[in-house]
């Protein structure tokens, strides 16, 4: 069993959830990131790109397993797709094997495949593709849209919701998703490097059932027991906004715009998958999205 695990992008969202959940578990948890967030307390921190060769061997060293979480889903400067999901995965998979680091747990996204409308799912379906190429002993978690406290979805529309008696809805809004609770991200990430079953599997993590994105709101709003409307905006100003946001976002605040064109393209296709998968497999089940919701907010 793997006790030495370093995890790329271990300090963001669910990053910070995996290291926990390792940690707890009793593994030597090592975190590589460029440092613009705080580290779980009890990891070891080494600070840089996970696209820098040096970075990466220091980070290794001593390791005997890999999490590799570090994606993106908005594009910002030199960090656009292709760098930040398949040149990152290509240099951690050439790193691990130049220094003999064997097991390998992906993150990947549920609707990764090569011939997706969006380039996020594209670069993710090329970033599995180095994975199971690798020759490593590898597992690929695909996940549905994870949700908990300091996400970027549940958390903007409860926040737009605080104070807007009008909550947007993208397209029609009635494309399907499977969310489920990071934690269970966390979890499966755990159970994976204790499981040898888990070696050369592409695994869906999803929850209970699918919603639609217009459900998906209608559910938050009812948990924090507001009345609002859900109003449909045309794709095409959905997709001006966008390309607004990603443009000021990154020049006035220096930062990743909050929606961009890419995530109006997934949310225009169901994105959906299997729980029994990951149950068999790993015994991992999860709460409906209700209760979810209520374990995020009240607990
Ligand atoms: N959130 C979801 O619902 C969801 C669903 C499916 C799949 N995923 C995938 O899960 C992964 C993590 O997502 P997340 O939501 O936790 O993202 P996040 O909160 O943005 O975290 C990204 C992490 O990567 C690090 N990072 C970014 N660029 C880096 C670089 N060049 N070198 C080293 N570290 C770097 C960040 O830290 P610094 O900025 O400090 O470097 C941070 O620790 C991604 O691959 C994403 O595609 C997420």
């Amino acid at each position: 069993m793997p006790v030495n695990i370093l995890v790329t992008g271990g300090t963001g969202f669910i990053g910070t959830q995996v290291a926990t959940r390792l940690i707890a578990g009793g593994h030597q948890v090592r975190v590589l990131s460029r440092g613009t967030k705080p580290t779980v307390s009890g990891a070891q921190w080494v600070r840089g790109s996970v696209l820098e060769e040096g970075t990466l061997a220091e980070a290794l060293h001593g390791c005997d397993a890999v999490v590799h979480l570090v994606g993106i889903i908005s594009e910002i400067g030199s960090q656009t797709f292709e760098r930040m999901h398949i040149e990152a995965t290509a240099k951690v998979v050439s790193a691990m094997r130049q220094n003999g680091v064997n097991r390998l747990v992906h993150m990947s996204a549920l609707g990764a495949r090569s011939n997706a409308p969006s380039r996020y799912h594209r670069t993710k379906a090329a970033a599995e593709a180095l994975v199971r190429e690798s020759g490593l002993a590898w597992t690929i978690f695909r996940p549905s849209l994870a949700y908990g406290r300091g996400d970027g979805f549940v958390t903007l529309f409860d926040r737009i919701s605080r104070w807007s008696p009008i909550i947007p809805v993208f397209g029609s809004g009635t494309n399907q998703l499977q969310p489920l609770p990071v934690r269970t991200v966390a979890e499966a990430f755990s159970r994976a490097l204790e499981n040898i079953g888990t070696v050369s599997q592409i695994v869906d993590l999803v929850g209970p059932q699918p919603l639609s994105f217009r459900e998906i709101l209608r559910t938050l709003l009812l948990v924090r027991g507001r009345r609002r409307w859900l109003v449909s905006v045309p794709m095409p100003l959905a997709r001006l906004q966008a390309r607004l946001l990603e443009t000021i976002f990154p020049t006035v605040f220096g930062a990743a715009p909050p929606l961009n064109r890419d995530q109006l393209l997934m949310l225009q296709e169901d994105n959906v998958g299997d729980p029994q998968q990951a149950e068999r497999l790993m015994g991992i089940s999860t709460v409906s999205f209700k209760q979810g919701l209520q374990g995020m907010f009240f607990d």
